[in-house]
């Protein structure tokens, strides 16, 4: 099973740590580059949130610096993933969860749309994910 993976503007300093966490929760790295999304491409790619209150600022950070994407497989990549990461809002994460560990929990609680990275939800978004990439030549 495949996944798609981002490191978000904010945490892409991580990158090192992160792959190590990958490595160690069983995931093959298949590809995995340092992009810059346009604000165009970020509209896109989150256009399940468009019209949500957070969906500028969720588009202008994602757009504000370059990311790391990742195409993951393994046994129950998606969840696997999701897991590391932990929940959308890093202060309701456990301590040892990436998101709880390296975003600014403090910005998000204020309003910020940086949770530091992002997971596919499920295997249609993973596909459309990685074909997003794929379109883009970004992986
Ligand atoms: P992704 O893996 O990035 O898709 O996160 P998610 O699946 O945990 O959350 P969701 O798809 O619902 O939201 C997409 C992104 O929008 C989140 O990762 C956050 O960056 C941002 N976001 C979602 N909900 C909120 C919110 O209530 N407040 C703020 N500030 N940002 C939010
Ligand atoms: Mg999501």
């Amino acid at each position: 099973m495949k996944t798609f993976a981002m490191i978000k503007p904010s945490c892409i300093v991580y990158s090192t740590e992160v792959e190590a966490a990958i490595i160690a929760a069983g995931l093959r790295i298949e590809t995995s580059a340092e992009v810059r999304f346009t604000r165009e491409m970020s509209e896109e790619f989150y256009a399940e949130h468009k019209g949500k209150p957070f969906f500028e600022g969720l588009v202008a950070m994602i757009s504000s610096a370059p990311v790391r994407v990742y195409c993951l497989s393994g046994e129950n990549a998606i969840q696997v993933w999701r897991d590391l990461i932990g929940p959308t809002n890093p202060n309701k994460g456990k301590e040892d969860q990436l998101r709880r560990k390296y975003a600014d929990a403090e910005a998000y609680a204020a309003g910020s749309p940086d949770n530091g990275f992002h997971g596919s939800a499920n295997p249609e978004d993973a596909e459309r994910e990685i074909d997003l990439m794929r379109k883009w030549q970004f992986l």
